[in-house]
Order: C-alpha cells, then sequence, then structure tokens
C-alpha cells in the first residue's frame, strides 16, 4: 500500500516567534527531521504544506510541497493535500511539523496498527491523552474534505474504528508552540526524549487539581527518590507529612492563606526541616542537641528546601503537577501542632501535587547574566538584567491574559515589571515582611534558638 505523510507546516509560528518548520533542532530543522523519519518509517511521498510567501524550506529535502493561501486552519491545509493523493494512496499520515521529536518507531507502530482490521485511525497515545502523527485509512482521511470538518471530527465520529498506539515519547503530545517548548527539544535531543533538563525547562507551578487520588506507591517513589538529594554532612535533617486527609487538609489551607489549590489537591506535602532525629541521637548517646546553632537551622532548612525541589521535579517528571506553599510559615507553630510535629520540627514549605488541571503560562526567568557570573560577579549588568526582568514580566502578563484570560481569574498588570514589583514587596514598609515578623519566636517555641 502507498503510504502518504502529510506535514502541515503553513502556519506563521506567532506564538514561537519564528517560522517553526526551519527551527533548528540540533543542526537540522524541524521539516528536516520529520521528512527524515517519514523515510525512516517507510512512507511513500511526503507532502509538506506551506502558506504563500512562506520562507524557503532547506534545498534537497525529499518532499514536494504544496502552498495554500495564508491565514487558513490546519484543514485547510489537509484539504489541499488531499486533493494532490496519488491515485494508488492506501494509508495518509498526518505529521505537523510541532512533533519533529517523534522517532520513526511510533511512525511504524501506527502503520502496523492501521494494517489491522476494523481500523480506519491510528492515533499514538502518551500518558492517556492522544497525540500526533495521526494515521489514516484513506477512505477515512477523505472525509476531511467533507466542509466544516477537522480531524478531532473524524476521531470522534466513529470511535470504533479508531486504535491508540501507547508512546512512552512525550513529543507526541507536547507542541511545538512557544520558545521554551524549542528550548526544550534541544535539551531533548541532548538526552533521552525528556531528559531531566528539559523537564526543569517546562517546569511551572500548578494550582488547580483533578480530584484523582495519588497511589500511596507514588507517593512513597516520590519522596524516597526527592529524599536522595545531597545532605549536609549527611544529616537527613528534614521530614515529610504528607497529608491526604480532607479535614485536616483543610485545616492546612485555612493556616496557609486559605489557598484553595490545597483544599484541592490530593495530596498537601509539608516539608519539614527536622532536628528532631538529631536530637534523639544526641539524647541516645549522652549528650544534647545545640538547637540554638543558626548554622545547625540554616542546615536542616537547606536540606529540606533541596528535598522539596527534588520532590516537585519528580512529581513532574511522572506527569503531575506541583506547587510550593510558602505560606506554610504564616503560622508556623499552628501548624506544627496541626501536624503533630515534635519539637526541633518546622514546616519550611508546603506543597500541593496532584494532576493538574490548569495550564498556566511559564513564567521564564531573569536573563542569564543577572545569575550567571563567570570568575567574578560583574554588578555592571545589573540595569540592563533589570530591564530584561521587567520585559519578562510583561510579556508573561500580556500573555496570560490574552490567553488565559488573567492569573486566578484576575487580568494581571501588563505594565508593573519585575523590579516595581521586587519594591512593591521588599522595599519600604513591605507588607511580607510585616506578615512575617513573629516568624523568629515562633521558631524559637518550635525549638530552633537561632543563636
Ligand atoms: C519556597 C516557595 C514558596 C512558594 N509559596 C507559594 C505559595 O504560598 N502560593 C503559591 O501560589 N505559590 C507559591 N510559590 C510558587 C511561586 O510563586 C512560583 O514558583 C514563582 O512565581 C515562579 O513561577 P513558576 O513556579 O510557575 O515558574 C512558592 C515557591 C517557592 C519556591
Amino acid at each position: 500500500m502507498r503510504t502518504v505523510a502529510i506535514v502541515p507546516a503553513a502556519g506563521r509560528g506567532q506564538r514561537m516567534g519564528a517560522d517553526k518548520a526551519l527551527l533548528d533542532l540540533g543542526g537540522t530543522t524541524a521539516i528536516e527531521r520529520v521528512v527524515a523519519t517519514c523515510h525512516a518509517a517507510g512512507i511513500d511521498d511526503v507532502l509538506v504544506v506551506r502558506r504563500d510567501g512562506a520562507a524557503a524550506l532547506p534545498a534537497q529535502l525529499a518532499a514536494t510541497t504544496i502552498v495554500v493561501p495564508s491565514g487558513g486552519e490546519m484543514a485547510d491545509s489537509l484539504r489541499a493535500a488531499g486533493e494532490q493523493l496519488p491515485d494508488d494512496t492506501a494509508a495518509v499520515v498526518v505529521f505537523p511539523v510541532d512533533h519533529a521529536l517523534v522517532e520513526a518507531e511510533t511512525v511504524l507502530a501506527l502503520l502496523a496498527t492501521l494494517a489491522q482490521p476494523d481500523c480506519a485511525i491510528a492515533l499514538p497515545l502518551f500518558r492517556g491523552r492522544p497525540g500526533h502523527p495521526a494515521a489514516f485509512a484513506v477512505e477515512a482521511f477523505a472525509e476531511i474534505e467533507a466542509s466544516g470538518s477537522v480531524l478531532r471530527d473524524l476521531v470522534r465520529k466513529d470511535p470504533a474504528r479508531v486504535r491508540v498506539v501507547a508512546s512512552a515519547n512525550p513529543w507526541v503530545h507536547a507542541d511545538l508552540d512557544h520558545p521554551e517548548d524549542h528550548r526544550a527539544a534541544v535539551c531533548a535531543l541532548h538526552g533521552e526524549p525528556w531528559s531531566t533538563v528539559a523537564q526543569m525547562f517546562r517546569h511551572r507551578s500548578h494550582r488547580a487539581y483533578r480530584s484523582e487520588p495519588l497511589p500511596q506507591s507514588q507517593i512513597e517513589r516520590l519522596v524516597d527518590a526527592a529524599r536522595h538529594a545531597s545532605t549536609s554532612s549527611f544529616i537527613q535533617a528534614y521530614s515529610v507529612v504528607c497529608v491526604r486527609d480532607a479535614e485536616v487538609k483543610d485545616q492546612c489551607a485555612r493556616l496557609c492563606a486559605g489557598q484553595q489549590h490545597i483544599v484541592q489537591a490530593p495530596v498537601f506535602f509539608a516539608v519539614c526541616a527536622d532536628l528532631h532525629k538529631i536530637a534523639a541521637a544526641c539524647g541516645r548517646h549522652g549528650t544534647s542537641i545545640q538547637a540554638q546553632s543558626f548554622e545547625l537551622f540554616l542546615q536542616a532548612t537547606v536540606d529540606a528546601a533541596l528535598l522539596g525541589q527534588n520532590l516537585q521535579l519528580a512529581a513532574e517528571a511522572e506527569g503531575l503537577g506541583a506547587c510550593m506553599i510558602g505560606a506554610a510559615r504564616n503560622h508556623p507553630v499552628q501548624l506544627g501542632a496541626l501536624l503533630g510535629l515534635p519539637p526541633h520540627v518546622y514546616v519550611v514549605f508546603g506543597m500541593t501535587v496532584g494532576h493538574p488541571a490548569d495550564d498556566p503560562v511559564p513564567r521564564g526567568r531573569m536573563p542569564l547574566p543577572g545569575v550567571l557570573h563567570f570568575d567574578r560577579y560583574d554588578a555592571t549588568r545589573t540595569d540592563a538584567v533589570l530591564d530584561g526582568a521587567d520585559a519578562g514580566m510583561r510579556a508573561w502578563a500580556v500573555r496570560t491574559n490574552a490567553e488565559r484570560g488573567g492569573y486566578q481569574g484576575r487580568p494581571v498588570s501588563e505594565v508593573k515589571g519585575w523590579a516595581e514589583r521586587m519594591a512593591a514587596m521588599w522595599g519600604g514598609s513591605s507588607d511580607y515582611v510585616a506578615a512575617r515578623s513573629a516568624l523568629v519566636d515562633e521558631l524559637k517555641r518550635l525549638g530552633f534558638g537561632l543563636g
């Protein structure tokens, strides 16, 4: 059977700020990668759909280019390509350039599935979510020509004819939409399909969750992995209280400024600095802990933070979402009592974890020269860094308002930059400082002498 791949690459890449087909993916363009993958999977012809006026594709691309008028939808591209299919076409693989990191193996598995009886559409599935490329028997694909029909309609029309192929490659589902997706893709090419570094770049705090619980085995795995972070002098001065009980979780939320994502998430982790076990160790050996030591307080707090960051990353690597909760320090004594913490233990921060139900715009970070210095701190760059941080904050606000209708249900100022926000938070009569003015006394009551 003749198989033809159609590669829709007619968009302007407005969110990416670049033509996606021509993105550099580790020395080769996205379109070259897709075309090579198609040929590696034994596809006979590749039709690349470009908009009128788009930049030229790389020379010697083993594909036929079809030009469509600018401004159309993906379905228009598919219809235009559909008209050019050779008569003996039996199967069509729709392979958007966004999914350039999908491997030939996935395409082969889709085509093998499509050859099974009663299968007219084969889709790859990553963690339960369908993606691309999608393979169609030519008769099913022809339905796209019916006006108004899009790929999704074909899939939904008759689920009995659809089969899925499970894939461990996140790029069947992830799009190359934004610059951070591109960065993650380049990282992925340097590592595994979803490398740790790529995962870090994709971090976002999630503040809405689906209700499904996390299995105990997953909770244990995540915390066990997280505690393998480095620990000062092997003191392991941390502990984690995993709150699942709805009543206790509600009370945690109340003590953490009423944050509703704590109520909603199936799990709220209290990440604690914990000198209790060292105090017990000292007692066992006839001495007592130097709990007044600021150094020991700092070591325990740093240890807990390292575990916490590891925990968030581990959760994200397993497809979960998380948000750290510094508001756990609003009422440390009350929170400690609620969670039954022994002396010498306090909650450094909390963390909501669950299956995310939101899709926040990534916040990005200030320009790297504000953070990374070589050999010597270079403060001459600070002004430029603040300007860059302001611009990044405003760009995030514009995108959040346009794409998500605001942040937590409210429009965000597109004028205020990062510096102005920091000045309001931490300069002059800072509410943040005022709100935590009792913190040192409360930590002392919890058994941290703080010098
Ligand atoms: C220690 C710590 C405490 C935090 N506390 C809260 C919190 O109480 N509530 C909240 O919604 N987000 C909290 N955050 C999340 C930050 O607001 C978030 O990381 C930051 O705005 C950057 O956004 P991003 O994580 O989506 O990149 C906290 C983050 C850290 C590291």
